[in-house]
């Protein structure tokens, strides 16, 4: 059976500007966080304190943190690998963070440069901290349906390294279809085989479209009991590590669906669809969303 509300988590503005190749503004980045906010989104992921050497596109995030307008209730997040990133985001007041691994160890080491249990150890001193602070800590696994270098991902590997983010203290484990390539399926079955170790309502579902497969991958894992998921407005960005990757799916989408199924988001389309067409017109680039384009044109 379907839930009845679903938790949207809008990554637009951390993985969708991440990858785009034109400039934004600090002042655009600081408009798009208040833009979501204002269309309901409850939780934001407004940017990360990774290498600006890396990904220069999320240089600057303190700044936005800075500057965003506050709703109360909001969470606002960050995206953190190491102790140094964990330290901005609580300098920035972030309210709480993410930290990420990856299933396959090709991804870890060109994202992130180290392998997987090396990323574990660096989350160590983060979550200690994040304990300290009384910050709740999200975990986000890369290529749980497929790596770009190394190919099929087995699900128990995926099983094995959320159980490692979860008994770390993450307060939920974000499977991300990072390059796009998993179908419906596969999604089940991997929900199937991580939920022996990580209950479901911990468990949250990151789908990239890269091959239109993002909507029935969202649909299979709400039948499976995963009732949150990361969108990001007008199907913003991809991953500057994995060639190919295109946006995440795109928030109206699966708003547009899931009204259409009576589940309660507390989104407001008509705004989220008006928040897409503005960043499209800053990035000067198409809409990524069918919901976007459609409900544009009226
Ligand atoms: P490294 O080069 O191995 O790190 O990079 P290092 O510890 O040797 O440090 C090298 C330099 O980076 C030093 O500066 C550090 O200070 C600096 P230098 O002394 O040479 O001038 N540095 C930092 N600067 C700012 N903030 C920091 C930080 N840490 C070190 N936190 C590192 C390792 C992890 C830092 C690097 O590889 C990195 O930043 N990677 C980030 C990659 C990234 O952001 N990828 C995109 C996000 S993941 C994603 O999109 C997937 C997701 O959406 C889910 C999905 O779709 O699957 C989450
Ligand atoms: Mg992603």
């Amino acid at each position: 059976s379907l839930p009845q509300q679903v938790r949207l988590v809008e990554v637009g503005p951390r993985d969708g500007l991440q990858n785009e190749a034109r400039p934004v503004t600090l002042v655009q980045r600081v408009e798009l966080v208040d833009r979501l906010s204002a269309a309901g989104l409850g939780h934001i992921e407004a940017g990360s304190f990774v290498s600006p050497r890396w990904v220069p596109q999320m240089a600057d995030s303190a700044a936005v943190f800075g500057n965003i307008r506050r709703r109360s209730g909001v969470r606002y997040s960050a995206l953190v690998p190491n102790l140094q990133g964990m330290e901005a985001a609580i300098a920035a007041g972030a309210t709480e963070v993410a930290v990420f691994a990856s299933a396959s160890e090709g991804f870890s080491q060109r994202n992130i440069n180290c392998s997987i249990s090396e990323s574990l150890q660096r989350f160590a001193p983060v979550m200690a901290l994040a304990g300290e602070q009384g910050m709740a800590v999200r975990g986000y696994l890369s290529c749980v349906l497929g790596c770009p270098y190394d190919g099929r991902v087995d699900p128990q590997q995926v099983a094995a390294v959320s159980a490692e983010l979860l008994a770390m203290g993450c307060y939920e484990i974000s499977l991300g279809d990072t390059i796009g390539v998993g179908v419906a399926s596969a999604t089940r079955q991997l929900i199937e085989t991580v939920s022996r170790r990580v209950p479901r309502e911990q468990l949250a579902g990151h789908f990239h479209d890269t091959y239109g497969q993002a909507q029935s991958n969202i649909y299979a894992a709400l039948l499976e009991g995963v009732s949150v998921f990361d969108s990001s407005v007008a199907g913003l960005g991809g991953c500057p590590y994995a060639r190919g990757a295109s946006g995440n799916v795109a928030s109206e989408d699966v708003l547009y669906m899931l009204n259409g199924m009576g589940i309660d988001t507390g989104v407001d389309i008509e705004q989220l669809v008006r928040t897409g067409q503005w960043i499209c017109q800053v990035l000067g680039r198409d809409n990524g969303s069918r919901v976007g384009r459609a409900m544009g044109k009226v």
